[in-house]
């Protein structure tokens, strides 16, 4: 007996080495830490449960019959964050280069089949060379089964992606049919084809990391959420993103204890927005005064500035914040912001947290590479995904509301629930010169006429009363009881029942 036992723990400490100890050197002479050292920082202490340690291959290629290693170059199993249930898989890049086979895809299925079952999310610890180019079509077959369950995940459980080494070809698309992609700076990259094809195909040449590093998905194509110094943070902040979400759709999201009183006076908010309407000042500042301890954990905050998105509590409770940013682009609506925010929403609303929305919009950005790009379209996914969005929704308008982008950002038309604005609130058709400009152009060359016009549009339309004495907006609110207020707004929400009509699904314009 004594044996069988010594046996077990000396197959586990093969299965623990992975690919070996001079590859495991070579990981951290690179910078980074082995699959298991990233699993044992992203879960609580002695929580890791591991299925399949002994699963290999069953290839006989190119030799492979001799190199079965236990585990097969992925890591699978769950565990818990902050004593909550996740399931976790982490690409071993010390075995065959973290390359998916046939059984190492099966290994990510069984956890994904056990996640979207048992209602837990699923983080995927990326560091691969792609598919297993001994094992061919199989290896092929297995991405598509793996996408397929990404599929049909999406939506009942939070999936988070965390590229922490290569992932290239097709292998991105996994990571793309999550919620949320991290990356780690200088160490990880994605592209579907790598620098050496690019170059043979267009004659472009660029590095890795230009092509596909983490700065180049943070700023420029949008593919990543968040992009973090090293491993040891990456890790660290997808625990800090977990404590927001909920296990599943049909669990609400969790309610974690607060030191923060929800009546908090802020007096310096009444000051917040300038005397001059087109001097900026940075929304970011309204939020940490809103949000419980001032915590806020930001979504994709280096792309589309103009907008803002991320997560922040309120009595303890996770909720989603979009809003509009007047320190980039005036605050405008763009391509960019509307899709970036649009697809936040559409994960709020998923998930069942609810959507605070603080709006200083002057409209949308106008020019041909706008409307080349399809603003239309893509500004209509903001309006579909708030319109469709049936978790409870608050909005504050701190400034302009203008235009369509008043009635895109959450207006009480696409059924926001409570919406405030502060006194300083001007919501109309547009700014007041425009509408003076366009109303009384045969007055344009008459200074004096158009100054007295455009301060009769501003008396007339640049207030929130308008729309209060309609009932668009619900409530003037003092800028400085706006967490109280918005407090108090979510906590008579929190029996919302809402339904959209049965349908197979929407046509959102994608
Ligand atoms: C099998 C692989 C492998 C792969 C790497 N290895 N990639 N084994 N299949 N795809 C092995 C190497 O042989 C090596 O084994 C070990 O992993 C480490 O690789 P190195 O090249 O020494 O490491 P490094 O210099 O850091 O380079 C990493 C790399 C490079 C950039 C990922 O290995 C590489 O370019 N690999 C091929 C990438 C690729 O073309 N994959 C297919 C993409 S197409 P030893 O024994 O020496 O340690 C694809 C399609 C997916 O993925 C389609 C889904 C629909």
């Amino acid at each position: 007996m004594k044996d069988i036992l010594q046996q077990l723990e000396e197959r586990r400490e093969v299965a623990r080495l992975g690919g070996g100890q001079r590859r495991i050197d070579s990981q951290h002479k690179k910078g980074k830490l082995t699959a298991r050292e990233r699993i044992e920082l992203l879960l609580d202490e002695d929580s890791f449960e591991e299925f399949d340690m002994f699963k290999t291959h069953r290839c006989t290629e190119f030799g492979m019959e001799e190199q079965r290693p236990a585990g097969d170059g992925v890591i699978t199993g769950w565990g818990t964050i902050n004593g909550r249930m996740v399931y976790v898989f982490s690409q071993d890049f010390t075995v065959f280069g973290g390359s998916l086979s046939e059984t190492h895809a099966q290994k990510i299925c069984k956890i994904q089949d056990m996640a979207v079952q048992n209602g837990a999310p699923i983080i995927g610890l990326n560091d691969s060379g792609g598919a297993r180019i001994q094992e061919g079509v199989d290896s092929l077959a297995g991405y598509a089964e793996v996408f397929q369950r990404n599929i049909m995940a999406s939506g009942v459980v939070p999936q988070i992606s965390v590229i922490m080494g290569p992932c290239a070809g097709g292998a991105v698309y996994s990571p793309a049919m999550t919620d949320f992609i991290f990356m780690v700076k200088d160490t990880s990259y994605m592209f579907v084809t790598g620098p050496d094809v690019v170059k043979t195909v267009t004659n472009e040449v660029v590095t890795a990391e230009e092509l596909g590093g983490a700065s180049t998905h943070t700023k420029k194509s949008s593919v990543a959420d968040g992009a973090f110094e090293n491993d040891v943070e990456a890790l660290t902040e997808v625990r800090r993103l977990v404590d927001f979400l909920p296990l599943n759709n049909r669990e609400k999201p969790p309610v974690r204890p607060f030191f923060d009183e929800p009546g908090r006076v802020e007096a310096s908010l009444d000051t917040l927005v300038p005397e001059n309407p087109n001097t900026p000042y940075d929304m970011k500042e309204l939020i940490a005064k809103v949000a419980d301890e001032g915590d806020f954990y930001e979504i994709q905050e280096d792309y589309a500035k103009n907008i803002i998105t991320g997560f922040i509590r309120l009595e303890g409770q996770s909720v989603g914040v979009v809003a509009n940013q007047p320190t980039v682009l005036a605050g405008c609506l763009d391509i960019d912001s509307s899709r970036k925010a649009a697809r936040f929403v559409r994960f709020c609303d998923c998930f069942e947290i609810p959507i605070l929305t603080l709006v200083d919009v002057p409209g949308f950005l106008p020019g041909t590479s706008q409307e080349y790009g399809g603003v239309i379209k893509h500004g209509a996914k903001l309006l579909f995904a708030y319109g469709e969005a049936t978790v409870p929704k608050v909005t504050v308008i701190t400034r302009k509301a203008y235009g369509g982008a008043y009635d895109v950002m959450a207006s009480k038309h696409l059924r926001g629930d409570f919406n405030y604005a502060w006194p300083t609130a001007e919501i109309a058709v547009m700014g007041a010169k425009g509408a003076t400009e366009i109303i009384h152009r045969a007055d344009l060359g008459d200074a004096e006429k158009i100054a007295a016009h455009a301060q009769d549009y501003e008396d007339r339309f640049a207030t929130p009363f308008v729309a209060a004495e309609r009932g668009f907006i619900d409530e003037v609110i003092m800028p400085q009881s706006t967490r109280k207020r918005v407090s108090r707004a979510f906590a008579s929400l929190r029996n919302k029942k809402l339904e959209n009509p049965w349908k197979k699904h929407d046509n959102i314009p994608l």
